[in-house]
C-alpha cells in the first residue's frame, strides 16, 4: 500500500506540488496522466525515494519511507525514469543484470541468470544482448530500461513514460505485460502514460494530475467522459464507446 499523505514540493520557489493526498491499494495497475510539467514525474520520484518532500509523508506498507534502508527500498521497489543516462558504456546484457544488484550485491548467482533470461525474453531484447546500449535504437533502449527494472523483481514498479519510443505492438505487448504481472503475481504498479485510451484500456484506477494537483482519481469509465477529458486537458476531446469501452478521438478533434 503507498499513501502519499500532504505532500509538497516546491523548485526554487515555484510549487510543482500542492499537498497531494493519494491512496493505492496493495495491488492493481494505476495510470497517471496529465498535461506536460503537472508533476507526474516529480510525484513518481517521491514515491520512489529518490527525490524528498518539503511537505507531507509517503508510506509504504505502513513505514514511512525515510525508515527504509536503501537495500530495503531497491528489494521492494523499482523506478524506471523518464530520462536516463549512462556515461558507461555497457553491453545489454550487463546492464539488465545490473538490475539484479539489489539481491545479488554484485555477486549474480543461477537466480539472476534465470531472472535475466526471463526478463530480456519478455521484452524480446533477447537478440540485442552483446550490443552495446549506446548503439541501440530509441525503443530497443527503452525495452532494455524496462527489462533492467523488471530484473530487480520488486513487489512495487513505478514506470515513468515506459511507453517512450516504443512502437504500437510494441506497446501493446509491454500494457499486457503489466496486466499480467499485476493478476498473477499481484504486484502493485504505478505508469505514468500520455494516451488517455492505453490508459483507460488497461488500468484498474486512473489520477489525473493538473498543476501539481490531484483532479481526478478513479475507476476510467468515470474519467473517459469528455467534459472530464476537457477539463484537464483544454481542448475538446470526443469519446465514443467501442465493444464497452470508451475510446477517445481526440486526434480527430
Ligand atoms: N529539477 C528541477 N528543477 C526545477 N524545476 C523542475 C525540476 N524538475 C521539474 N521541475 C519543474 O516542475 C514541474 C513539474 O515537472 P515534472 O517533471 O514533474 O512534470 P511532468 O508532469 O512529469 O511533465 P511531462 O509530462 O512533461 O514529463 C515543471 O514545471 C518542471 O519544469
Ligand atoms: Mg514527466
Amino acid at each position: 500500500m503507498i499513501v502519499v499523505e500532504q505532500v509538497t514540493r516546491h523548485y526554487d520557489r515555484e510549487p510543482v506540488l500542492h499537498a497531494v493526498e493519494l491512496r493505492l491499494a496493495a495491488a492493481g495497475l494505476t495510470a497517471i496522466i496529465g498535461p506536460n510539467g503537472a508533476g507526474k514525474s516529480t510525484l513518481l520520484s517521491l514515491i520512489a525515494g529518490l527525490d524528498q518532500p518539503d511537505g507531507g509523508q509517503i508510506f509504504l506498507d505502513g513505514r514511512p519511507l525515510a525508515a527504509y534502508t536503501r537495500r530495503e527500498l531497491a528489494t521492494s521497489l523499482t523506478m524506471l525514469r523518464q530520462r536516463q543516462a549512462f556515461n558507461a558504456r555497457l553491453r545489454v546484457r550487463e546492464l539488465v543484470l545490473f538490475g539484479r544488484y539489489p539481491h545479488h550485491q554484485g555477486r549474480p548467482g543461477a537466480a539472476d541468470y534465470a531472472k535475466l533470461d526471463e526478463v530480456m525474453t519478455y521484452m524480446h531484447v533477447t537478440e540485442v544482448a552483446d550490443r552495446f546500449f549506446d548503439q541501440l535504437s530509441g525503443g530497443q533502449q527503452q525495452r532494455v530500461l524496462i527489462a533492467m527494472a523488471l530484473a530487480q523483481d520488486t513487489p512495487y514498479l513505478l514506470l515513468d513514460e515506459p511507453l517512450n519510443n516504443l512502437d504500437i505492438p510494441n506497446a501493446v505487448a509491454m500494457m499486457k505485460l503489466l496486466r499480467r504481472f499485476v493478476e498473477d503475481l499481484g504486484k502493485r504498479i504505478v505508469i505514468v502514460i500520455h494516451d488517455v485510451n492505453f490508459a483507460s484500456c488497461y488500468s484498474d484506477e486512473v489520477i489525473a494530475l493538473k498543476d501539481g494537483r490531484v483532479a481526478f482519481q478513479g475507476n476510467p469509465a468515470d474519467l473517459m467522459v469528455p467534459k472530464m477529458l476537457e477539463s484537464i486537458y483544454g481542448m475538446p476531446m470526443p469519446v465514443q464507446v467501442i465493444d464497452d469501452k470508451p475510446v477517445s478521438f481526440y486526434y480527430l478533434s
